[in-house]
């Protein structure tokens, strides 16, 4: 036969939540002829093998013959060392092309496995279930897996697609109410870039940010977004929007240790991206007072000392998106209208820090 069931996916199958249950569907998929003779090997974090796996399991028959593999937590799962384990365990379980790696868990479960995946025999086919509301509106979507070197974020890795991403909400139950917070502000910053009547719902607690509607709507725009621009050289960076001043942020708290969520430190790195988009690209200043509105009831803007700012800056000098020693930002001129690549001075990016994201 010409055609091998096996190739790699170009794209990725959403399966959002709905009538039927998102993961029954997957279980009825994975019977179907494009795994035939496939085995699993799930890779899962310690808080989705306490909460998560039983219900996967119970739900998704073609696992329950399946290998697993645990990994520690969060960021921690994304270093070389945890990626060999799982290269040496797929070994020891002769893994081959008609294995399929199954990542269950947060954003970093999803970077990892998809690595281990992309690179174990030079590609395995994988399957992402999300269980946080980060990663089912984001990190598990797109095919970014990575690992972490030497203390910096998601510096090694590759673009790979999931061949299925399995978003099932009611694993949300069982989240921290920080972790969800932190989803929240990922879910409101695609809206915030793509859909502004959404955002708009959102933040007036029509449409809830953890809601399947939101979830699923988000999810489709994710998928759009990177479907228009898989490898990340131009139109995806929108989803990018508050990450500039976010990733800084979140680098700060952790060094300073009181760590923020990424999703928060983002939700605050959003509101000083609207503020300089008042200042610079003509967002209107009610829509930076509807989202300034929405954010403070959950975080407090941050005070950062001139020494804070020098530090962040240096920070945000390093930027992957970064490009002939400029720093480049995503700005908006409406919400929904998202500008890449506008150039920021070293002043402009200080004197954001130092406004904690207020705007007089
Ligand atoms: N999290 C942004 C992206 O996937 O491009």
């Amino acid at each position: 036969m010409f055609y091998n069931k096996k190739v790699h996916a170009m794209t990725t199958k959403l399966i959002l939540p709905g009538r039927i249950s998102p993961l029954s569907l997957l279980g009825r998929l994975l019977k179907g002829p494009a795994y035939d003779g496939a085995h699993y090997c799930l890779v899962v974090d310690e808080n989705s093998y306490a909460h998560c796996l039983p219900q996967v399991v119970s739900r998704v028959a073609a696992f329950e013959e399946a290998e697993f593999v645990e990994v520690p937590v969060g960021e921690d799962c994304k270093s070389i060392e945890v990626a060999t384990h799982v290269w040496q365990t797929l070994l020891e379980s002769k893994a081959d092309s008609n294995t399929v790696i199954v990542c269950l868990g947060g954003g970093a479960v999803c970077d990892l496995g998809g690595f281990v995946a992309a690179t174990y025999r030079r590609g395995l086919r994988h399957i992402n279930i999300p269980t946080t509301l980060v990663a089912m509106a984001d990190a598990a979507i797109g095919g970014k897996t990575a690992l972490n070197l030497d203390g910096v974020k998601n510096q090694v890795g590759v673009v790979r697609m999931p061949e299925v991403v399995c978003i099932d909400p009611s694993f949300l139950d069982t989240l921290p109410p920080a972790e969800l917070l932190s989803g929240v502000f990922e879910v409101v910053k695609t809206a915030a870039v793509a859909d502004a009547d959404l955002f708009l719902k959102m933040v007036a607690g029509t449409v809830p940010p953890a809601s399947a509607q939101a979830i699923s709507q988000v999810a489709a725009i994710k998928q759009a977004v990177v479907k228009a621009d898989p490898n990340d050289h131009g139109i995806r960076h929108i989803l990018n929007f508050g990450h500039t001043f976010g990733h800084a942020i979140e680098a700060h708290s952790s060094a300073t240790g009181v760590a923020l969520p990424h999703g928060i430190a983002v939700g605050i790195g959003m509101l000083m991206a609207m503020r300089l988009s008042v200042l610079k690209t003509g967002l209107p200043r009610e829509s930076y007072d509807t989202y300034r509105r929405f954010v403070l009831q959950y975080v407090e803007t941050p005070h950062f000392t001139l020494i804070d700012a020098e530090q962040m800056l240096a920070y945000i000098k390093t930027d992957k998106k970064n490009h002939d020693g400029l720093v480049l930002a995503v700005l908006m001129r409406n919400l929904g209208e998202p500008i890449i690549d506008i150039p920021l001075s070293d002043n402009e990016i200080r004197d954001t820090l130092l406004s904690g994201g207020l705007l007089a």
